[in-house]
């Protein structure tokens, strides 16, 4: 099977077929998402919360994404792999910026990187395409704008705020970018977005009507025990799961149950009788 490729996307858009997308951090899991057929993998900052344990994306650098985004890159290969740009890589300059881009892509193993933000960030994505590398949008809920949205709230749900992410949605689709995120936007105005860009709409609680849907992996597992967002739908629910085996393991180990004969190597009796 070929990789999913960003002219791919666009015509699954055109075709009306939704796209599918979830964010992976390693190389095991990436190998299950690439292999349930997931059109594109995200190697999302969101690792900072779900990996790493911070409690926002701000402290995720550049050589964490690098070091994750291979990872993911020797698992996956027919997603389309988007490496997320971490907060502050690039906001300082554009030349910066570009560098940075280009490390996912070069040393991480990406075929596009995401970015957040809207009108304020066209220049800058446009010198990014300018070296080749596609970009995919984000906007609404940006996580690493949280001090200055005042924490991770709904975004676009009056007059001035759904205005603004128009003219945001707009502003990107024409800059070139191949997608989209729309987090935390009220279905109605996702809708309308959608309708409205030529690129692909991809919703994170932003509605059905989005081109496309991406979640949180370990959201999706039930792996995560932080808080979980009202449009996070879990398809599983590993937790206890993992933490049952976890506990059984214990219990074998510390009853001498574990390794029973079938775990261990064997040595000829030959050999041992001749030991010192
Ligand atoms: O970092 C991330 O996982 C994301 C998704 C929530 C879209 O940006």
């Amino acid at each position: 099977m070929a990789r999913v490729t960003t002219a791919g996307l666009r015509f699954k858009k055109a075709n009306k077929e939704k796209i599918t997308m979830l964010t992976a951090y390693d190389y095991s899991l990436a190998a299950m998402v690439d292999e349930a057929g997931i059109d594109v993998i995200l190697v999302g900052d969101s690792l900072g919360m779900v990996v790493l344990g911070y409690d926002s994306t701000l402290p995720v650098t550049m050589d964490d994404m690098i070091h994750h985004t291979r990872a993911v890159a020797r698992g996956a290969k027919n997603s389309l792999i988007v490496a997320d740009m971490p907060f502050l890589s690039y906001h300082v300059s554009i030349p910066e910026a570009i560098r940075n881009a280009g490390r996912c892509i070069q040393e991480g193993g990406a075929q596009a990187v995401k970015l957040e933000g809207g009108e304020e960030r066209v220049d800058t994505i446009k010198a990014i395409l300018d070296a080749q590398i596609p970009v995919m949008g984000h906007i609404g809920l940006t996580p690493q704008s949280v001090h200055q949205l005042g924490g991770f709230k709904v975004q676009g749900k009056d007059l001035e705020g759904a205005n603004k992410l128009i003219r945001d949605a707009r502003a990107l689709d024409a800059a070139g970018v191949f997608s989209i995120v729309l987090e935390c936007v009220p279905a109605a105005l996702a809708a309308r977005i959608t309708a409205e860009v030529s690129c692909p709409t991809i919703g994170i609680g932003a509605g059905p009507d989005c081109d496309g849907q991406v979640l949180v992996i370990n959201d999706v597992l039930g792996m995560y025990k932080g808080h979980i967002p009202k449009f996070v739908k879990k398809f599983a629910n590993l937790e206890p799961l993992i933490n049952a085996a976890l506990r059984a393991y214990k219990e074998e180990v510390e009853r001498g149950d574990f390794p029973a004969a079938e775990h261990c190597f064997t040595i000829s009796d030959e050999v041992l009788e001749k030991l010192y």
